[in-house]
């Protein structure tokens, strides 16, 4: 029976999917290759999927809506980019040059730079222009892929700006085609001249109630790391927000391997993220858990520092989700280039990369609806390659690939 479809993807050279995610278990992900694949779109949700000659015979493309030829090109799920930092004012150009003349991220934190200086920034930008500053970052990773993508406050540090921000990502998100997911990352650095943990008392008492009245972040996030804020201290804040509603990730085993591993094991947490010094030991009490592991392979690059393990994630059975990390400090909003690094430096296969990128990081944001994957009923969210296959996304490094863009049924780039 032919029916009115919204939009029709047709011939695509592939139509690549996950096929587990969302699930929450990563055994049976594998990634389907479907040769001459065609996507049909209702109502915002896929409702078809498979060789173009199946789905076009229901879903005719000339009584569609909308249809797009896909000749020549391959079909994603739309990335799912699910740790960055993106709405704050200003850049912080000066320390990356500083930074390869030899400067640690840690020296620049330390004295008053880092973190702390895009929170000076921060706190006297007006909301409208932390607004407009994440509306372009959202149409720069829009254009590289992605289709949703979580965002974190942090550079606010007091009550009244973690708001500001919140509400800045809440106004962004309504303007936006892509699906954003709030965080609220209060502890993300100590403000000047605080003691740590008088600050975590204001933390808990003060920012934690106002955020959950205001119903402006689903998660809680924590930079639980030597120096800024201990196991314990994440433990009171990540328990805390549980109480209100969120749910806990956590920054963990960056520099120095503090515990944060088995922290987010313990409290159930959605994911825990960069990784750089996790051991084996760390590795299995995620697994064990469920806690989705967030490698940020951006993050390592622009530091100069080795990349996270992904051979021993594999190793382990525990797949990974790939963040951009992107902030003043990680300055890229591209999952193209996260695949790539993956792939070129952590040496991740293809196929891993992009799972990582879609289905496993969709579970790194407790996104069960089929997110990251092109199946019946998950979003109709889809990013279209100018390659015939999609190894040659990271094989093709250092060029935007990604031509075309479709969230909810609707292309909104190309
Ligand atoms: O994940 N490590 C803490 N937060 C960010 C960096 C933020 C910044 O330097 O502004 C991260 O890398
Ligand atoms: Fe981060």
């Amino acid at each position: 029976m032919e029916r009115m479809t919204d939009l029709v993807v047709h011939d695509a050279a592939q139509v690549v999917t996950p096929t587990g995610g969302g699930d929450g278990d990563g055994s049976d992900d594998e990634l389907e290759v479907i040769e001459n694949g065609a996507v049909a779109i209702e109502d915002g949700i896929v409702v078809a999927v498979g060789p173009t000659t199946d789905v076009t015979r229901a879903h005719p493309p000339e009584n569609a809506t909308e249809s797009v030829d896909a000749t020549g090109r391959t079909v994603l799920p739309g990335f799912v980019d699910p740790h960055t930092h993106a709405v704050f004012a200003g850049d912080r150009v000066d320390e990356f040059t500083a930074k390869l003349a030899g400067a640690s991220y840690q020296d620049i934190l330390e004295e008053g730079g880092g973190i702390l200086r895009t929170v000076r920034a921060t706190r006297e930008a007006e909301r409208a222009e932390l607004v407009a500053n994440l509306l372009e970052h959202l149409d720069t990773m829009l254009a590289h892929g992605t289709t949703t993508v979580e965002v974190k406050s942090g550079y606010g540090l007091d009550v009244e700006t973690e708001l500001k921000l919140l509400e800045a990502i809440d106004e962004a998100a309504d303007q936006h085609p892509i699906d954003v997911v709030p965080t609220f990352m209060g502890a993300h650095a100590v403000p000047e001249g605080a003691d740590t943990e008088e600050y975590v008392d204001r933390v808990i008492e003060e920012q934690l109630p106002a955020v959950a009245d205001a119903g402006l972040a689903e998660f809680c996030d924590v930079f639980c790391e030597a120096g800024v804020f201990s196991v314990s201290q994440s433990r009171r804040i990540l328990e805390a927000g549980q109480e209100l509603g969120l749910t806990p990730k956590i920054h963990a085993e960056e520099f120095e391997r503090l515990g944060g591993s088995q922290l987010a094991a313990d409290c159930g947490a959605a994911s825990a993220d960069h990784l750089l010094q996790a051991t084996d030991e760390d590795i299995e009490a995620l697994g064990e858990a469920g806690v989705t592991p967030v490698l940020l392979p951006g993050t390592a690059f622009s530091l100069g520092a080795p990349y996270a393990d992904a051979a021993a994630f594999e190793a382990a059975d525990v797949p990974v989700a790939l963040a951009t990390d992107f902030n003043p400090n990680c300055f890229s909003q591209s999952m193209e280039s996260v695949v790539e690094l993956a792939c070129n430096g952590m040496r991740m296969t293809p196929a891993a990369a992009i799972r990582g990128a879609t289905s496993i990081a969709a579970r790194a944001v407790d996104r069960t609806d089929g997110t990251g994957t092109i199946r019946e009923g998950a979003p109709g969210d889809l990013a279209i390659a100018t390659v015939t296959n999609y190894q040659h996304i990271p094989y093709n490094f250092g060029v935007s690939n990604v031509q075309t863009v479709i969230t909810d049924g609707t292309v909104v780039h190309r």
